[in-house]
């Protein structure tokens, strides 16, 4: 493989410190920076601050091209139109998505920046991979500047069903956009099928749920369901830190308790009420066992600038104090919440903890947070309780599946993963460990790479 990769993603692999750069810890750049570090290539993202634009510079053996946002554009391109309109719209409208035209037309201008950036990035022979919903209309911007390259867009969240995107009134141009690319990637099967009967209702064209016509160009459509770097979850779980910092938590939380954990971003689409009032509902089922299990929910903030997302860690801290309200006593409370987000051994030391990991989006691209809690258990103990609107349902079949629309329905699956027999127990995960030991993020890398080259 002799290609330079340019990635364009809406933001840089990397967070700034007192005296430079490092490298902030993501599937995607661990998956794609040896690709670049071998053959060469550069990262066109946002640095996360507004108005931070440094010239092109190296870092960790990628050249990292910041693109400016101005706080103007924090508000309308990304607080506005990628999570106030398209987040919520392709996510099954669980939010009513906003539609203003001073969203659209920044999020278009921001489009264009990106695509500059990137058509000057680009050497020939090089290919371009463009991420995500942000960038919906750089395939299309960057195949008119630089018709040279190869291009391919990965869709992270789900494409939605065509009566939801039918709502959005910029549909044809982000269809147009996205169809600039060579390959389209999504998460699932359900994405790509989803996306080929927009493009043929909105476009018109020909085509299938594997191809679909664009001018005198063939758009190849492709699912390819994102993972983990999952070798080096299993070994920082079995690391020596990692064993003492579990045992540390397990004499702080009662050696004898059953640990029920959930880990999210705290954002609506997560489900994260919908667990909590599945665990109220068990407790108050089964009062004598409240001080045998402790629920342990970590949400890592996000967007705090888009009003639902406040909403909802009201409404998620106003259930936590309920719960312990009703069920605590004074030497044990049954939910520890913690605002804030973990460093990469603590998050481990809590997956390593769980004996249940609930996980249960109203609907979520994939949810790598799953595959990492099954990555960190080499003795095969541990219950997966997923939802299946998730991804990454579509690969862990031996999870215990829930309908996270069904309250009642995700506190019985609970009761039973906090009770399943120790040889199912082991029989699912190590199914379960399987599947993302063979399906690292190094494969889904390859494979998205090696289908942009062809
Ligand atoms: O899941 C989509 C995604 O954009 C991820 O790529 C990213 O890690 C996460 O959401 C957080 O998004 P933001 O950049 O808005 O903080």
């Amino acid at each position: 493989m002799t290609n330079r990769i340019v990635v364009v993603a809406n933001r840089l692999p990397l967070r700034r410190t007192e005296d430079g750069w490092e490298t902030s810890p993501g599937g995607l750049v661990s998956a794609v920076a040896p690709f670049i570090q071998e053959q060469g290539g550069s990262w066109v993202g946002w640095t996360g601050v507004p108005d931070d634009a440094p010239p092109p510079f190296v870092h960790d053996g990628i050249e990292q091209r910041p693109v400016r946002l101005t706080q103007a554009d924090i508000d309308d391109f990304y607080l506005g139109c990628s999570n106030g309109t398209i987040w919520p719209l392709y996510h099954d409208a669980i939010r009513p998505p906003e539609f203003h035209r001073h969203w659209w037309y920044p999020y278009v201008a921001v489009n264009r920046r990106f695509a500059e950036q990137a058509a000057e990035a680009l050497r020939p022979g090089d290919l371009a991979w463009v991420h995500d919903y942000q960038l919906q209309l750089v395939p299309g911007m960057l195949r008119r500047m630089r018709p040279d390259v190869r291009i391919g867009f990965f869709l992270h969240i789900p494409f939605p069903p065509v009566e939801i995107l039918a709502r959005l009134p910029w549909r044809r141009e982000l269809l147009e956009g996205l169809l600039g690319a060579d390959v389209v990637a999504f998460q699932t099967r359900l994405g790509r099928h989803n996306f080929s009967r927009a493009a043929l209702r909105f476009l018109g064209g020909e085509g299938t749920t594997r191809w679909l016509g664009a001018g005198d160009r063939t758009v190849r459509l492709m699912s390819a369901p994102i993972s983990i770097d999952t070798r080096r979850y299993a070994s920082l779980a079995a690391s020596h830190g990692v064993g003492e910092r579990v045992a540390a938590l397990r004499d702080e939380l009662g050696t004898d308790r059953k640990v029920v954990l959930g880990v999210d971003r705290l954002d609506y689409t997560k489900g994260i009420d919908v667990r909590l009032r599945a665990f109220d509902t068990l407790l108050q089922r089964h009062r004598e066992q409240a001080d045998d299990v402790v629920f342990l929910q970590v949400a890592v903030p996000s967007r705090e600038g888009v009003g639902d997302y406040a909403a909802m860690r009201e409404e998620v801290e106003g259930l936590v104090g309920r719960i312990n309200g009703s069920h605590g006593e004074l030497h044990h409370m049954p939910v520890h919440y913690r605002y804030g987000s973990l460093d990469p051994e603590e998050l481990i030391a809590y997956y390593r903890l769980a004996d249940v990991m609930c996980v249960t989006p109203f609907r979520d691209g994939m949810n790598l947070v799953a595959k990492e809690y099954v990555a960190t258990r080499p003795g095969n103990s541990g219950a997966l309780v997923l939802s299946e609107f998730a991804g990454a349902a579509q690969e862990l079949r031996q999870a215990l599946l829930v309908n996270p629309y069904d309250v009642d329905g995700v506190a019985d699956v609970l009761w039973r993963a906090l009770h399943l027999p120790p040889g199912e127990e082991r029989a699912r995960m190590q199914a379960l460990r399987r599947q993302v030991q063979r399906h690292d993020v190094f494969r889904w890398a390859l494979s998205c790479i090696e289908a942009i080259r062809h």
